[in-house]
């Protein structure tokens, strides 16, 4: 090779892309880190995922050729690497892979022809140094290196199933436990015999010298869930290569932390928190980390405590905490995403534009850390101190995490520096035991669960209200008073009824439970809310105000529809503005909670600032155009996947897999919903945001109203206007500019007043000198003046200096009971007298306190009886001091 040439990473992403195109392959761009079509993946992990569906034949694309440069995270979920960062040369959580692809279209020949093609000859690396693996069955790809490449045999290593089952292998590459998978040929790339390692398949391949750089799969199978391989409908090509080994190369450097994308990084971070030696561990640890942060905030995550959010946090917090090792005790970074954008922004333009959500949230994660961080630590080290087999506690790693918010890897790094191990299991257990606990305490009804007995004999309940109210035939299948079941209830019992079917809604999703009656024969029971029980039976909760009932009984239900009718509108006026605020804020805003009542809803979302006044003025218009648009709201009902494929809105975390429902309102929403809604968006009349506020670090609340409660908010702020008008002796329209005007003119009266107050306060004093008693050419004065705030009596006392000359002055101004008192000292008495003592003296007598500098002091205490004396007694304190 010819060594002056490198190729910087841009460089070699664009010569990439340019070869395939110049194969007739369509550029595609990234998909984001969060997998959109596909439910059993934490991450994108590799190229091929947002083309899982092409292999499997359920989806067609305009091309059967791409290529692309895909963003990939492996922590967490079947190919989990976050151990490794910072440990070896070439593991990262987040990391590019170039990528090409056919689908039905070339094969094995074309694959390996290219491959080859581009390594040798636009990359120029020497053959000498390129060895290659294949399927231990794959005689035709080993034909294909050996005849049609030329590769010598004694540079082709067949890998079998080396991994403990069929199909486990080296060379058989899997999506995910279940998918898109086949054999595959990986090009090697051999560092020389100075580096240690032996070539793959061998006992020390796993040394540094042979690099394994492209894997190119020949996808033929779907692996189901119990094991077995379904052909695809045609075979299909999928090959993926490491950016940042292949650029360590071309560069001619042995890890990937000193090519030239990390070293910017890696240069930063040491700027950022004073390491100056640039091979330190932590530092690659920090540069890989800040990669996988930025992105995943990028693409929608924030740091929580649960799914991708909490993969989030325990990166983030990772990355904190080597920071804090190298002794940073400043938030730092955040402050190295400037220098990522400059590197990948022009390839991942989705970066800078979200560059601010990146910072804002890295920054509330790490203010958020920072609280607890440092004391962890000190937990950390008691422990272990205390350790005498190597092994942490259980309940001390629990406790870190409970209270200190260590993720458990959190501690198992920092444990494994000072060569200790964590007890996983003593953890989970005092993880469960806490999870038992808060279980136990957040039953439903103040404790109520039904019985796995009674569970087991009932069927979920039929849900018949989303389009009536009312409905007969409803048996009652259980009966619960005070939290038991109960075979019969008498007329005031308090009781919770299920029924086979009911046209009651039960609380979820948002959304309150309905109210209304059931009555039968002489029966009525009053519902005041209805709730669900184990996720599937509808609990009706009341009181039986009339006759009696028993298990059997068949009633007739009523749901009040004025309450359900307003409700409704605020639950699909809730979807409207979940879509307003992706629209208006970004595609960051995720849903984090709701409440949907009759007279009010409210919605938590991902978001970090307050929304400013003009922006809430946009959603509440975008809403209401959608209001007026009166698009029918239309329900599906699908399976999952159907439903993502739909373009529904889920959230992480959604059962995946089974039949859901999707609420489409023109094209502006669609999103899964098991809620009730109302069937044109018109219905919802008016909506009206109420207010907006935060909940927690990144989370922001809407309030709004709809509907008549809407038009009700209106009229009372049009009333309250006119009151205010009226009050100002205006109309509504000139209120603006009558509080303007009020409040200049309060202005200008407070100058005057001020000018006034000083004028009286001249006067008052003016004649207070004469007052005072001469003492060996000192003038004495005590004075009380009524109203005098502490600065006036500064003012005064600095005119009565000037007027006594040689003087010892003590003013008290009262007002309200209270007592301000200032004390002066003046001319040839300053040295003798102090002011500080003086007033001290004079304060101590009214209760209160004082103190100041031998010229000048003030302080206070009550106005009483008491002053009057003390200031009577100054004469006789001053005298004998001067
Ligand atoms: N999907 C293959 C891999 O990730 C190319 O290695």
């Amino acid at each position: 090779m010819n060594a002056s040439v490198k190729f910087t990473t841009s460089q070699i992403r664009s010569d990439f892309l340019e070869f395939f195109k110049g194969k007739g392959h369509t550029i595609v761009p990234s998909a984001p880190l969060v997998p959109g079509n596909d439910p059993t993946l934490l991450f994108t992990n590799s190229g091929m995922v947002q083309f899982k569906d092409v292999f499997l034949g359920a989806e067609k694309r305009s091309y059967v050729r791409a290529a692309d440069v895909q963003r990939c995270l492996r922590a967490g979920g079947k190919h989990n690497d976050l151990d490794q960062v910072g440990y070896t040369a070439r593991h990262h959580t987040f990391f590019e892979m170039l990528g090409n692809w056919s689908f039905g279209d070339y094969f094995k020949k074309d694959a390996i022809a290219w491959a080859w093609e581009l390594l040798t000859q636009v990359w120029k690396l020497p053959a000498e140094r390129l060895l290659v693996t294949v399927y231990q069955t794959d005689d035709e790809a080993y034909a294909l290196w050996r005849d049609m490449v030329g590769i010598p045999e004694s540079r082709i290593v067949r890998i079998g199933d080396n991994k403990g089952a069929p199909f486990a292998s080296d060379n058989f590459w899997q999506m995910a436990e279940t998918g898109p998978c086949g054999p595959c040929t990986e090009i090697f790339y051999d560092h020389g015999d100075h580096i240690a390692g032996g070539p793959p398949g061998s006992p020390d391949e796993d040394g540094d010298r042979f690099i394994e750089i492209w894997n190119l799969v020949f996808m033929q199978f779907d692996r189901q869930p119990d094991g077995t391989l379904v052909p695809l409908p045609a075979p299909c090509v999928d090959t993926g290569m490491g950016l940042e080994r292949l650029a360590a190369i071309l560069q001619h450097v042995h890890t990937n932390y000193e090519i030239d994308l990390f070293q910017a990084l890696i240069r930063k971070a040491s700027e950022l928190t004073g390491m100056a030696d640039l091979e330190n561990k932590s530092l690659r640890v920090i540069a890989d980390h800040i990669r996988a942060c930025s992105f995943l905030i990028v693409d929608g995550v924030l740091p929580s405590n649960e799914g991708r959010g909490y993969v989030l946090r325990r990166i983030i917090r990772r990355a904190l905490r080597h920071g804090w090792m190298l002794g940073v005790r400043q938030p730092f970074f955040s402050k190295l995403v400037p220098t990522l954008v400059e590197q990948m922004g022009v390839a991942y333009p989705e970066l800078p534009a979200q560059v601010d959500t990146v910072v804002r949230a890295l920054q509330a994660e790490e203010e958020r850390f920072a609280e607890t961080l440092d004391s962890g630590m000190k937990i950390f080290d008691d422990v272990a101190a205390k350790v005498s087999n190597g092994v942490i506690p259980g309940v001390d790693a629990f406790r870190l995490y409970d209270t200190y918010g260590f993720p458990l890897d959190l501690t198992q790094d920092i444990a494994r520096e000072r060569d200790l191990t964590v007890d996983i299991d003593g953890f989970n257990a005092a993880m469960e035991t806490q999870r038992e606990t808060a279980r136990a305490a957040g039953k439903f009804g103040g404790g109520v669960t039904l019985s796995a007995d009674l569970v087991a004999t009932l069927k979920p309940t039929v849900f018949l209200g989303y389009d009536r109210l009312q409905a007969d035939d409803l048996t009652v299948v259980a009966i619960l008073k005070d939290g038991r079941p109960a075979e019969t209830a008498q007329a005031g019992d308090d009781v919770i009824v299920l029924t086979n079917q009911t046209p009651f809604y039960a609380e979820s999703g948002g959304q309150v439970g309905d109210n209304g009656t059931l009555t039968g024969a002489g029966v009525q029971v009053d519902i005041r809310d209805t709730q669900k029980f184990a996720g599937q039976f509808h609990g009706h909760v009341g009181r039986l105000t009339q006759g009696s009932l028993k298990v059997g009984d068949v009633l007739s239900g009523q749901v009040d529809g004025k309450r359900r009718g307003a409700t409704i509108l605020n639950h699909s006026a809730t979807h409207l503005l979940h879509a307003a605020l992706r629209e208006v804020l970004g595609t960051h805003v995720q849903q984090k909670g709701s409440l949907v009542a009759p007279d009010r809803l409210r919605f938590d979302f991902s978001h970090f600032a307050p929304i400013s006044a003009e922006d809430l003025a946009i959603i509440e218009r975008k809403v209401n155009e959608q209001v007026r648009a009166n698009n029918a709201a239309e329900v599906h009902n699908m399976g999952m996947q159907e439903a993502l494929d739909f373009g529904a809105m889920a959230l992480f975390g959604e059962k995946y897999g089974e039949h859901v429902r999707v609420l489409k309102m023109g094209d502006y929403s669609t999103e899964l919903c098991g809620g009730t809604h109302v069937s044109r968006t018109g219905d919802i009349g008016l909506f009206k945001i109420t207010a907006e506020g935060g909940v927690s670090s990144g989370v922001r609340r809407i309030e709004a109203v709809t509907g008549q409660g809407a038009l009700d908010y209106v009229a009372h702020e049009e009333a309250q206007l006119s009151e205010a008008a009226a009050l100002l002796g205006g109309n509504a329209g000139d209120v603006v500019d009558k509080i303007r005007q009020l409040g200049e003119r309060q202005k200008k009266l407070e100058r005057q007043l001020d000018a006034l107050k000083a004028k009286q306060a001249a006067g008052a004093t003016a004649d207070l000198g004469a007052g005072a008693v001469e003492v060996k050419g000192v003038k004495i004065l005590a004075a009380r003046l009524e109203g005098f705030d502490a600065k006036a009596l500064r003012d005064a006392i600095d005119r009565l200096k000037q007027q006594l000359g040689d003087a010892v002055i003590v003013l008290a101004g009262t007002q309200d009971g209270k007592a301000a008192l200032v004390a002066g000292v003046n001319g040839s008495a300053m040295g003798k007298v102090k002011a500080g003592e003086l007033l001290a003296h004079i304060a101590s007598q009214i209760g209160g306190k004082g103190g100041g500098r031998p010229d000048l002091a003030q302080g206070g205490g009550e106005d009483g009886p008491a002053l009057a004396s003390a200031l009577a007694a100054v004469v006789d304190w001053v005298t004998p001091r001067i």
